[in-house]
């Protein structure tokens, strides 16, 4: 046989690429031996006056809602012993108590109580007003500094000086609640930026977080990392009082050779892998070295979260399951993952069950494909566990809530969703995740399915599960190399930035890297600001050489309000080859009106998808 030097070449390549390849990602672990226990949480009254009696509070510690009395569960402090929750309080027996409205607790996870005989310490109750000007309502995703005395939650830092948070020595008069403040005017006036999802690098200096886009009415977010700069006395901006400014900040932008999945040359579009396109940023690694976020697809419709090197930009996949996921956790030594997804629930299957679809349509479907994986207030989520290399070949990791009968109550009781979001304990033996039960209108009245009546203390409707991964030791806990500020390939924050995604109308051909092709044509809103429509035709499309691809697909998105999207979806594709598959929609295509801040799947028409003869549909609406 004769092989040209090019041929050997590229032999040679694909060799060395398999043993590479081999050499750095090991076999999946095995599964592992997962206990689950629930946490305590305060008890629960209606929220009326007088409603939390001494008969339900007998130590006076205050009760909670029964509904959305837990906000949300957090982080482990770093002894492992305690986790903080962020509850809103419906009061105490007595009627001057400092257990009202929204605060964080700290709640002991290893079956001891706090002196007061309760397993539970508010951090924020009753903390005098002058340690918390500009205290704000939000403290959702608690998350413990490394030294034990101070939370990131919300916007703000809740810091007990020399104290530990658990120690008694931390009380009221002791604990500061400072906000944190992103400039976004050029004269350094006002309250600054809007941001959300904040999260703390481990360095414990730099903070992660997101904000809102508008472009042409349609909402969009960046990711952005700063560093924290406490302000003893601020003279600009609001408000004037001790706060800690975000300066040095980065948008998770990349520089212009990686900052589209798609690549436009000429006529021609290709997929690069390297790029790095932050549609939502989720948080950071043990080291702190990457940053994961929810990508622009890889494969159309399928929702995956993403890490990128802070330092170099290179990109991993962390999930490609077609389910959707969102929530993830990456443990202390790096070596493990907690995500939150809808794989295994069959929710997205009807969208996303066909793989190797190149994210074309993604263009104007992704909000789409994002927003059907709840029924509004009802997640699909479960825990999962992955080790650091991610989903590959056929493994998608451990389910982690895998124990019980299913029944009611159970720890792996269907009705019990899971949310935002899984933590590990600091030495890597535990993971926190909280979930909530199916609540009307998810279920119940016009819903086919019954409410499902909560079997927590007082109909409670959260609950808080501790996982322990009894075969592991403890990880000691090492020293984080602090983040630099400066990202190499991100974009520095200046004050008026205005963020512009700007994709060309037009006509475009994409080459499969195996054979055939795709016929593209992109339609732009008149300002040409905005993607509105997007036709493919596949023509035996294959990047892999194992599955081919034929047919059209279009999707057409209009937002009457910026969060509202109006989807006109037509599918007619086939997959054959190593995998037998169809995407259709009803001949009148597929239509869906859904709010990306309520998702409520409302649609006329079908999409569905058949793979090796099996069939996954939509929900039906409301449901
Ligand atoms: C606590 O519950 C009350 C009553 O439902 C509500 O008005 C308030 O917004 C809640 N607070 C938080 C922080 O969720
Ligand atoms: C992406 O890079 C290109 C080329 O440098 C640039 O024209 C475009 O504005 C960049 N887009 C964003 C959002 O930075
Ligand atoms: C919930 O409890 C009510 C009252 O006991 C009962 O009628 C209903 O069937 C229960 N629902 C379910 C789903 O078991
Ligand atoms: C931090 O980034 C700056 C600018 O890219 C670079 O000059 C410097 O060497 C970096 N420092 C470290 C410790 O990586
Ligand atoms: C599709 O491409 C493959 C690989 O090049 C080729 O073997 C096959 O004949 C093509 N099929 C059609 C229908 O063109
Ligand atoms: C989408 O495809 C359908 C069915 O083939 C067709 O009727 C419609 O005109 C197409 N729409 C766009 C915007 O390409
Ligand atoms: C796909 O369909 C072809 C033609 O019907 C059949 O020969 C092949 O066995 C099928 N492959 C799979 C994986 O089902
Ligand atoms: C379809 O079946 C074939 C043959 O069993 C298998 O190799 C392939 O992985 C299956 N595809 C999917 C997506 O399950
Ligand atoms: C189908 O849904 C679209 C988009 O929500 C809507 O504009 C249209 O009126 C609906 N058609 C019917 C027959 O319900």
């Amino acid at each position: 046989m004769f092989l040209s030097k090019a041929s050997l070449l590229i032999l040679l390549r694909i060799l060395t690429a398999a043993v590479h390849s081999k050499a750095d990602v090991p076999l999946p672990p095995k599964p592992e031996p997962i206990d689950i226990i629930e946490l305590p949480l305060p008890p629960v009254s209606d929220g009326s006056d007088g409603s939390c009696t001494t008969e339900i509070d007998p130590l006076g510690t205050g009760c909670i809602l029964r509904h959305g009395g837990l906000i949300q569960s957090g982080s482990f402090l770093p002894d492992g012993k305690h986790v903080i929750a962020s509850v809103n309080y419906t009061g105490a027996p007595d009627p001057e108590s400092i257990y009202t409205g929204g605060q964080l607790i700290l709640i002991k996870s290893d079956g001891t109580t706090f002196p007061s005989g309760s397993p539970f310490k508010c951090i924020t109750c009753g903390i005098p007003q002058d340690n918390a000007v500009g205290r704000a309502d939000i403290l959702d995703y608690p998350q413990a500094f490394r030294d034990g005395k101070r939370i990131l939650s919300g916007t703000s830092i809740i810091d007990c000086g020399k104290f530990d948070l658990s120690s008694d020595e931390c009380v009221p008069e002791s604990t500061y609640i400072y906000p944190i403040r992103w400039n976004t005017a050029v004269d350094g006036s006002g309250e600054g930026g809007v941001i959300r999802e904040l999260r703390l690098h481990p360095d414990n200096m730099h903070i992660g977080f997101n904000s809102f886009t508008y472009t042409s009415g349609r909402l969009g977010q960046n990711g952005y990392v700063g560093r924290l700069q406490f302000n003893p006395s601020p003279t600009t901006g609001l408000p004037l009082a001790p706060r800690y400014d975000l300066v040095n900040v980065n948008i998770l932008v990349a520089d212009g050779t990686r900052n589209k999945t798609l690549v436009i040359e000429g006529n021609q579009i290709r997929v690069d892998p390297n790029a790095i396109v932050v549609g939502e940023f989720r948080g950071f690694s043990g080291s702190g070295k990457e940053a994961t976020y929810i990508g622009y697809p890889r494969e159309s419709s399928n929702i995956d979260v993403f890490a990128v090197d802070l330092t170099t930009g290179a990109v991993r996949r962390l999930t490609s399951h077609p389910e959707y996921c969102d929530p993830i956790d990456i443990s202390a030594d790096d070596e493990w993952i907690a995500i939150m997804d809808t794989r295994g629930t069959n929710r997205q299957m009807f969208m996303a069950g066909m793989r190797n679809i190149p994210p074309i349509t993604d263009l104007v479907s992704s909000t789409a494909a994002s927003s059907t994986r709840n029924n509004g207030g009802r997640r699909f989520f479960r825990p999962y566990l992955l080790d650091k290399y991610g989903d590959r070949g056929d493994y998608y990791g451990q389910l982690i809530n895998a124990a019980g009968d299913g029944s009611p109550g159970s720890i792996n009781d269907p009705q019990w969703n899971g949310r935002a979001d899984p933590r590990f304990s600091f030495d890597t033996t535990q993971l926190v995740y909280w979930e909530a039960l199916t609540v009307a209108p998810a279920c119940g009245g016009n819903n086919p399915l019954p409410c499902p009546n909560s079997t927590e203390p007082g109909g409670r409707t959260e609950r808080v599960m501790v996982a322990h991964f009894t075969s592991r030791k403890p990880v000691p806990l090492t020293d984080v190399e602090p983040l630099n500020d400066t990202i190499p390939w991100a974009t520095p924050y200046e004050p008026g930035y205005v963020p512009m995604l700007y994709v060309p109308g037009g006509e475009y051909v994409m080459h499969g890297a195996v054979a055939g092709s795709a016929q593209i044509t992109i339609v732009t809103d008149a300002e040409r600001l905005i993607v509105e429509s997007v036709a493919v035709k596949y023509d035996n499309f294959s990047d892999d050489g194992l599955t081919f691809l034929d047919g059209t697909e279009n999707v057409t998105t209009h937002n009457p309000t910026p969060t509202l999207n109006e989807v006109d979806w037509y599918s007619n594709l086939v997959q054959t080859g190593q995998t037998n598959a169809t995407k259709v929609t009803s001949p009148d295509g597929f239509h869906l009106s859904i709010d990306a801040m309520t998702n409520i799947f409302n649609a006329n028409g079908t999409l569905s998808t058949m793979i090796n003869g099996t069939l996954y549909t939509q929900p039906a609406n409301g449901t």
